[in-house]
């Protein structure tokens, strides 16, 4: 059994499709904490349903970057964690905690990792940038957090087909159901490389 806590801003459906993994005793695993900087997303409402325990710290709650730092790595010694897992968190991570965590900040990516990643490559921007370049496949990249935004080492790929006539909205679907069986798979995978569990 190790420990994890996730990061999130949005609808929260990797968030969800980890914890269901936790339930059903698929990932050996306990979530201890929820961290958001946007304390109306969808994922707040997912981590009441399954009891975990959430904090908002954003620039709103915390305007100096220094104290939003440190509001951060309190969490993480008031509930010390194994593994960061990021699911939709749509600040870049600071150094500060990259350093707390060497090697175990992990992040979701819709895109075939070193395409169509770094800065401007979020939500629909990725989806659009693959269909206007014609791409035959994308899908998600499950890979290490580093200071570099999409950089770090990557962990597993799926490829999903493009397909003819395919809406920006309609790849970003598939892909998502792909990144819900890829994820906690990636995640039990690590854990055992880490020695996390047998
Ligand atoms: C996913 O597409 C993930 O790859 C990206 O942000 C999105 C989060 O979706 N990093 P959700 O909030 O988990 O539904």
């Amino acid at each position: 059994m190790f420990s994890f806590g996730v990061m999130a801003s949005g609808g929260g459906s990797n968030f969800k499709a980890l914890l269901e993994k936790v339930q059903d005793g698929s990932l050996r695993a306990k979530c201890a904490f929820l961290i958001v900087n946007n304390g109306d997303c969808g994922a707040v409402q997912i981590a009441k349903e399954f009891g975990v325990p959430t904090f908002h710290i954003s620039g709103k709650t915390h305007p100096e970057q220094l104290e939003y730092e440190e509001a951060l790595l309190g969490v993480l010694s008031n509930h010390p964690v194994d593994l960061l897992l990021l699911a939709g968190y749509m600040k870049k991570i600071p150094d500060s905690l990259i350093q707390a965590l060497p090697e175990r900040i992990l992040n979701i990516h819709p895109a075939l990792l070193p395409k169509y990643g770094g800065k401007g490559f979020w939500g629909m921007n990725v989806h659009r940038a693959v269909i206007e370049n014609h791409e035959k496949q994308s899908g998600p990249t499950v890979h290490l957090v580093t200071s570099e935004i999409d950089k770090g080492r990557i962990l597993a790929q799926t490829p999903v087909p493009v397909l003819e006539g395919d809406s920006p909205e309609e790849l970003a679907a598939r892909i998502l159901q792909q990144e819900h069986r890829l994820y906690w798979k990636t995640i039990l995978d690590y854990a055992k490389t880490l020695k996390l569990i047998p």
